[in-house]
């Protein structure tokens, strides 16, 4: 008997209704207008060098030499023969021009002239600290970039972003207890540590999760995906999108008075879309509204190093929790920061106060293994990056200054392109953009759309105007009745320059 191939067949709703704005359909409209030769400003994304940010230096000379690690010896034998020794290994002549003594050509910057050194300069070879520094990882993991490593993380690896956490948050005075490398797990990207977390957390369908609103959609997805209730908590726009103990209880109460079990709190701090950094005030008060109401604390700090001006400061939520026993899921990234490798999907996930498991003697942190480990291990470039990050070059050591400017210099940039926005947003009609800049991401609000239209027409309309693509405030959540959007402040400067003024104009003519 012939059986009809399942041409349509049912699939997990949880997944059909899933919804991530972020690469929703005005996205999908500008890859289409992409492909039809248009000029596309991707700005719905905070995919930094996907807008022209050049990579660290420093990172991608180890990332270079640790995949391949033959040029690691190679490398120091044309050094030294650049420095005027002789090229090692049989039959070698100390190759063109090598002739003489160490030092018989004068060290550094002298070789660049005709019958020198075909215009090498000492910059152009990796530094010995590179060098040693691949090498010394290479043995540590033992089994090379190829290999799959231990599901939640080398251990080295673990135990550099413990030492992180510990110099982040002042461990050593004894105010903050230690990090645990046993509670350390390096992930493909903070999204693959949120759904770990998230899984376990949501047994049945009255199990539930509080949000801020707006929030980034992996959460909302998250909790979607698995058959979860996503209990929303408004963020105060008009206050710099402050975080507000009452609003955090009267979410909780009317949660639990329609029954559902609402087991942690998501906090983006610095938030995104809004890029409101908390003050240490607030970051207290959500530990206490935790532990008061037995919820755990999920802290999505991969904006960490995305504060700008003097006066702002990140705190972490470990810092703060101090000693309290309250548990505690924190996750960064090597996607943002100044950074911004998305691309090669690093994350860590720590976790503090890990929940027993009731009626078996497992703890949170064996569960999460167990996902880590049916996952096998997380990629290998991603953990390199995450040591990376963790260990930046000492001040006495060759990459440093230029590791500092490249830092500084992607940092500024990132704030002179925000301010540059901001202050377009001012020659438009009924847009305000409320609280601090911070993370990579303006949100403003947009008061005065043309009655029947929303902030998806807007933001399509801009598209096809102008090639800039934003996510409609929707994407996020917004306070009914308003509307926003969400800009991600990477293009070139130059960019920007000439794309602000078509904004502004295209803006003034679709509001009035
Ligand atoms: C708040 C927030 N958390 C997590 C992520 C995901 O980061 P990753 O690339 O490490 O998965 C993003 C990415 O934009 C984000 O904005």
């Amino acid at each position: 008997m012939h059986v009809k191939a399942p041409w349509d067949m049912t699939v997990n709703r949880r997944i059909l209704e899933m919804e991530y704005a972020v690469r929703g359909p005005i996205p999908r409209r500008a890859a289409e207008l992409k492909q039809r030769g248009r000029r596309i400003i991707p700005c719905n994304l905070g995919n930094p060098q996907a807008l022209g940010q050049q990579p660290i230096s420093f990172y991608r000379e180890v990332l270079s030499l640790v995949e391949y690690p033959v040029r690691i010896g190679r490398e120091r034998r044309l050094k030294a023969w650049f420095n005027g020794g002789a090229l090692g290994g049989p039959g070698a002549h100390g190759g063109p021009g090598a002739h003489g003594g160490p030092g018989a050509h004068g060290g550094p910057g002298v070789h660049g002239g005709p019958g020198g050194r075909g215009g090498l300069e000492q910059e152009d070879f990796h530094s010995d600290f590179v060098l040693d520094l691949s090498e010394r990882y290479l043995s540590q993991m033992e089994t090379g970039m190829g290999a799959y490593s231990d599901s939640s993380g080398p251990r080295f690896i673990r135990e550099a972003v413990a030492d992180f956490i510990d110099r982040r948050d002042g461990a050593d005075t004894g105010a903050v207890p230690r990090s645990d490398p046993d509670q350390v797990f390096i992930t493909n990207g903070a999204s693959e540590a949120v759904r770990y977390v998230i899984d376990l957390l949501i047994d049945d369908e009255s199990d539930g999760i509080m949000i801020p609103i707006p929030q980034y959609p992996l959460y909302s997805a998250a909790i979607k995906r698995c058959g979860g209730v996503q209990v929303d908590y408004f963020l105060d726009e008009e206050s710099g999108w402050a975080l507000d103990r009452d609003l955090l209880e009267s979410s909780l109460e009317e949660a639990r008075r329609r029954g559902v079990a609402v087991k942690a709190i998501v906090v983006i701090n610095p938030g995104n879309p809004t890029g409101a950094v908390l003050a240490e005030e607030t970051v207290r008060d959500v530990v206490a509204f935790a532990g008061d109401n037995g919820l755990a604390i999920i802290a999505d700090e991969v904006y960490q190093e995305n504060v700008y001006g003097a006066d702002a400061r990140f705190v972490s939520f470990a810092r703060v929790l101090g000693r309290r026993d309250v548990p505690l899921f924190s996750v960064h990234s090597t996607s943002k920061g100044f950074y911004g490798e998305c691309g090669h999907r690093g994350g860590y996930l720590e976790i503090r106060n890990a929940p027993r498991i009731r009626n078996t003697g497992l703890s949170f942190t064996d569960l999460v293994l167990k996902q880590a480990s049916v996952n096998i291990c997380s990629n290998t470039v991603g953990q390199l990056m995450m040591y990376l990050l963790v260990n930046p070059p000492p001040e006495n050591a060759e990459p440093y200054r230029r590791f500092t400017n490249e830092r500084r210099t992607i940092l500024e940039d990132l704030h002179e392109k925000a301010v540059m926005i901001r202050s377009g947003f001012d020659q438009m009609e009924g847009v305000s953009c409320f609280g601090r800049t911070g993370a990579m991401y303006l949100f403003p609000r947009l008061d005065r759309l043309p009655e029947g239209t929303n902030d998806f027409d807007y933001c399509m309309a801009l598209l096809e105007r102008t090639g800039l693509v934003t996510v409609n405030g929707e994407g996020f959540g917004q306070q009914p009745g308003t509307s926003h959007l969400r800009i991600a402040f990477l293009p070139p400067r130059e960019v920007i320059e000439e794309v602000l003024p078509k904004w502004i104009a295209f803006h003034n003519t679709y509001v009035n």
